[in-house]
């Protein structure tokens, strides 16, 4: 017999049950039925507060080390990876920097994925070695055979994203989990592009996963956070360093708004899948089209692993693509949309579209040679009507090759 539902033990609901109600609990004090806003920098001490650790992270105490919001927040998307703890942190790259800072000491080496997010590719190139003298290796992350070439005697962490941004490589986590658990080095795993449900790579061996909130987690573009989540331990440790003693803190709006958006993150996501591979297989059939890259096509070089990973479930909302021309081609193309928003970041319910260009400092050098020749476009596949999105993008096309 399945286990009766209990919204007070997040372990029998389902993740869109989860989605509604983790976190959340009658406020004692007002009666509402939703978590309030808790807009404190400190809380209540007792009379005695000898006894109390300053630096303690599971209380609400002082906002920087944890508060209402934050703890609530915690306590959900622990439970949606299915983590044992959660922190969270002001931004994504907060909630990186926090990982780093708290596992890496001077003279360690750790493996990156030559395609990451672009703060995290500078603190490896530049700010950690300089500063620190903690060498990377940046590898192919999908190659796991390159992967074990690069581990050595003071390697204590692999770094990767599940897709990776900008390109959408994806590499098989459960691959690099037991290349890691071999090594006794720690695998964490930036899963931006692929929050739960569509994935959980805690499941498939992690060690941490980490999110930037600002994406699709909270989904509307108006909230920056971020999430690291693990075993109680590393993640205790990650708490005691990186928000006690270097802040980083969210704010406890941004947590609730979080909160809020995540509600509906499963049927989000769902969407945003479904509509990025239509809109990927339609580029993929115009000439005028140099390139696409989407997971879900048979020609993205990691289809096949995208399919086992999470293609059943999905295969994410960005799309790469570039325009056969120059690059005044694409921006021409760009400023000729008129649904589609030119902005960075990605996940918000409108969609957005960056011309990131041929080079950027982000390790632009290992990117595929389509990428170089063209430049690319980014597009995070929001969640306007899909027939909407197409005719948006041909007429831009029309506009931008017979003007
Ligand atoms: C994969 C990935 N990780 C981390 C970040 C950084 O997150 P934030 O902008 O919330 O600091 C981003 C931002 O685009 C991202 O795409």
């Amino acid at each position: 017999m399945t286990a009766r539902p209990d919204k007070q033990d997040p372990n029998t609901l389902s993740f869109e049950t989860l989605a509604v109600h983790g976190g959340n609990e009658v406020d004692t004090a007002s009666g509402a039925i939703r978590t309030p806003i808790v807009m404190a920098n400190s809380y209540h001490l007792p009379t005695d507060p000898s006894d109390v650790d300053w630096s303690d992270t599971s209380i609400a105490l002082y906002t920087r080390n944890s508060g209402h919001n934050q703890i609530r927040l915690q306590q959900k998307l622990a439970a949606m990876e299915q983590g044992e703890d959660a922190a969270v942190f002001a931004t994504g790259v907060a909630a990186l920097h926090a990982v780093f800072f708290t596992l890496l000491r001077t003279g360690d080496h750790v493996v990156v994925s030559d395609v990451t997010y672009e703060a995290v590719w500078r603190l490896f190139a530049e700010l950690l070695p300089e500063r620190y003298q903690i060498e990377a290796t940046f590898v192919d992350t999908s190659d796991i055979e390159a992967v074990k070439a690069a581990i050595r005697p003071n390697t204590k962490l692999i770094h990767t994203e599940t897709i990776a941004n900008p390109t959408t490589k994806v590499s098989d986590i459960a691959a690099l989990s037991s290349v890691a658990k071999h090594a006794g080095v720690l695998l964490s795993v930036d899963s931006t592009f692929t929050p739960p449900p569509l994935f959980r790579p805690l499941a498939s061996g992690a060690d941490l996963v980490i999110h930037s909130l600002t994406k699709y987690i909270n989904g509307h573009g108006d909230a920056m956070g971020g999430a690291v989540i693990g075993s109680r331990d590393l993640v205790q440790r990650i708490k005691g360093d990186a928000l006690v003693d270097v802040g980083g803190s969210i704010a406890p709006f941004n947590a609730w708004l979080i909160m809020r958006g995540s509600v509906t993150l499963p049927l989000r996501l769902a969407q945003h899948c479904r509509s990025a591979e239509f809109v990927a297989h339609h580029l993929a059939s115009d000439p005028r089209i140099a390139y696409v890259h989407h997971p879900s096509l048979q020609s993205h070089p990691q289809h096949e692993i995208a399919t086992r990973q999470f293609g059943a479930r999905g295969f994410g909302g960005v799309i790469a693509f570039a325009l056969e021309g120059d690059p005044a081609t694409q921006n021409r193309f760009v400023s000729n949309l008129k649904v589609i928003t030119s902005a960075v970041s990605l996940g918000h319910d409108e969609s957005l579209i960056v011309h990131v260009g041929a080079t950027a400092r982000g390790g632009s050098d290992r990117w595929p040679d389509e990428f170089r020749k063209y430049g690319h476009l980014r597009l995070s596949v929001g969640l306007e009507e899909t027939d909407d999105l197409i005719t948006d993008i041909t007429a831009a096309l029309d506009l931008t090759f017979d003007g």
